[in-house]
């Protein structure tokens, strides 16, 4: 088998790293940016320091309109937006919603037709408009990801566009502006990062590159996750939050992920639960489901979250990860169960039919029936 390994992205890590906006701008000679955010990142204060750096380069538009996970509502008024400012970049400030609705943005700005248009991979034809992506919570990996997840609402899902097009130009990772994150929303996007790591490592098309880059991003979740949630200050935990989210991207846009990402996506478009939050349900329930399929990955995994392994066969180590992973959702205080952040348990065999031909299902360590999916869904409420 071949591996193709990409990432596009000029990826700039560290304190004071926005700073680097007033290079790109000068270098590339942009006259007008379009700051695509949400109204959290203006409320937390965020935006000036960003915006104070752009005042003598270059023109700005704020929309501040981006939700959780982004419909193709948000992305046509944001278009609308774009047509009338006609920026020549756009910089998404926040999570991964912001990202992806600049991706999405830039898509139709190039390549006109309706996002829809572009569902799947490769069917975004002519490069996208520039993108500066400058990451808020350490999780989505989005800003070195080739995809974009759209919430479609006349058909009530989830999809992705994909393809070597649909990238951020530029990443800047500066901790300083994660610091206000709130614990909730820090340990959801740090799940997030986790389980992308986590299913990149143990994915059929993961191999030894992709592996180094998840294990790493898996020791730097267990060695910081708990701090950045309980110290939101210190700066040397976020920073390395940032960093395993990222690494943990370019992974999984390279070995792709699991069942969580499929089983996740209904959640999500049905009942709006928060990417994070419906991951960090899954995430218990679907390794106990893989663990036979790929023992050895995951006697790794309980030891880069902090198990004792010595002594232990591989089996036994093994079955510590879901104890590993329990211990770290409890800790952050995420919800456990489905049926706490109002999912209606009547819903599951839909909520498969509407993901078992995701094929995500295809690359997940262990094959899942039909019968296997609606279980791990109903396990997900006790
Ligand atoms: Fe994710």
């Amino acid at each position: 088998m071949l591996h193709r390994f990409l990432t596009p992205t000029e990826i700039i890590l560290g304190k004071d790293s926005i700073k680097e906006i007033e290079g790109i701008i000068e270098r590339e000679n942009f006259q007008s940016a379009l700051i695509l955010t949400d109204k959290g990142i203006v409320q937390a204060g965020i935006l000036p320091s960003l915006t104070n750096l752009l005042e003598e380069k270059c023109t700005y538009t704020i929309f501040d309109e981006v939700e959780p996970n982004p419909t193709d509502r948000v992305v046509e008024k944001a278009f609308s937006l774009f047509l009338k400012v006609k920026p020549d970049v756009l910089i998404a400030v926040g999570g991964g919603s912001s990202m992806d609705t600049a991706k999405a943005v830039g898509i139709l700005a190039t390549n006109g037709g309706e996002i829809i248009d572009f569902k799947g991979i490769d069917k975004v034809k002519a490069p996208i408009t520039p993108i500066v992506a400058v990451p808020t919570t350490a999780g989505t990996g989005s800003e070195v990801t080739t995809t974009t997840v759209i919430n479609d609402t006349k058909q009530i899902l989830k999809y992705s566009i994909g393809g070597q097009h649909v990238a951020a130009r530029w990443a800047l990772l500066d901790p300083a502006l994660t610091l206000t994150l709130p614990p909730h929303i820090t340990a959801a996007t740090g799940v997030d990062a986790l389980t992308h790591a986590i299913e990149a490592y143990t994915s059929k098309k993961s191999y030894g590159l992709t592996d180094t880059l998840a294990v790493q991003a898996i020791r730097l979740i267990g060695e910081n996750l708990r701090t950045a949630v309980f110290e939101g200050n210190n700066i040397e935990a976020r920073q390395k939050m940032l960093e395993a989210s990222l690494i943990a991207g370019i992974a999984f846009n390279n070995a792709k992920l699991g069942l969580c990402h499929a089983l996740c996506n209904p959640l999500g478009a049905q009942f709006g639960v928060a990417h994070g939050v419906a991951n960090s349900i899954l995430l218990p329930r679907v390794t106990k489901f893989n663990l036979p399929a790929q023992l050895k990955k995951y006697a790794i995994v309980a030891q880069l979250l902090g198990e004792n392994t010595d002594n232990c066969s591989v089996n036994e180590a093994a079955e510590k990860v879901v104890t590993a992973i329990e211990k770290l959702i409890i800790d952050v205080q995420l919800p456990f169960t489905l049926g706490e952040v109002g999912v209606d348990q009547k819903a599951v065999t839909q909520m498969v039919d509407e993901c078992i031909d995701n094929p995500l299902i295809d690359i997940n360590p262990r094959k899942a029936t039909r019968d296997e999916l609606i279980q791990i869904y109903k396990d997900c409420f006790h």
